[in-house]
């Protein structure tokens, strides 16, 4: 059993797994999740352990169900004139939202509850003759909020092989609802990425599947 194998099986068990994009883009491993999966547990996990961006990628249709675009094309200010990211042609950010049965939506039970409902309504909006859209979403969630949403790429690894699809193809190959949630791992004392090693040793040490993008492309692309 290689290390897709085990993010696979652990996936499907609701576990997290460690994802290094790759040396050449971000150099970054998110701790990703299945977005079904998360309760207020794993968002201690996440700002703890993790310490980025808690995100929640859901694929392009299922974005465009929401009516979630990409926010750089939305945005009409000079700051997101330039796409001058170094990494990547586009940044994947749509709207950050709250479910609307949350309060402030930052405690932990909020955002547990904001992303597990996305989970939810990206499961609907998958199933044919459900007919989720964007008043069924604008019914359930608040914009602004505090969890971000990211949207995919079409094609997923085949346009774009950034932590959204790497995470993405990961919940499809275990057949689960079409959404995950990504988070930096930094590193608690220099506040720079954590490295592949350090990402690995606390892999090891805490019983989770580490796994490198490259392996996942191969396996999923
Ligand atoms: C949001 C990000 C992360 O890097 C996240 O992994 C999603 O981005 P990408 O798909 O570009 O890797 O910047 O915190
Ligand atoms: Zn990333
Ligand atoms: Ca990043």
């Amino acid at each position: 059993e290689d290390a897709v194998d085990r993010a696979i099986a652990a996936f499907r068990r609701g576990d997290p797994v460690l994802v290094h994009d790759a040396a050449d883009r971000e150099g970054e491993t998110d701790l990703v999740y299945p977005a079904g999966a998360v309760d207020a547990d794993a968002v201690v996990r996440l700002r703890r352990d993790a310490g980025g961006l808690i995100c929640a990628a859901v694929p392009d249709d299922v974005a465009d169900a929401f009516g979630l675009p990409f926010l750089e094309d939305e945005l009409d200010h000079p700051a997101a004139a330039d796409h001058d990211l170094g990494y990547d042609d586009r940044s994947s950010f749509s709207l950050p939202v709250n479910h609307r049965e949350t309060f402030t939506g930052i405690t932990d039970d909020d955002r547990a509850l904001t992303i597990r409902r996305l989970a939810e309504a990206a499961s609907t909006a998958r199933t044919p003759d459900a007919d989720y859209d964007v008043s069924d979403f604008a019914t359930d969630f608040r914009t602004p909020g505090h969890v971000h949403v990211l949207r995919g790429a079409p094609e997923l690894l085949a346009d774009r092989r950034g932590h959204t699809e790497l995470g993405l193809a990961l919940a499809e190959a275990a057949d689960l609802p079409p959404a995950v949630v990504v988070c930096e791992m930094l590193d608690a004392e220099s506040g720079g990425a954590r490295t592949p090693t350090a990402a690995l040793e606390y892999a090891r040490r805490n019983d989770l599947v580490y796994v490198e993008g490259a392996d996942l492309v191969e396996r999923l692309g």
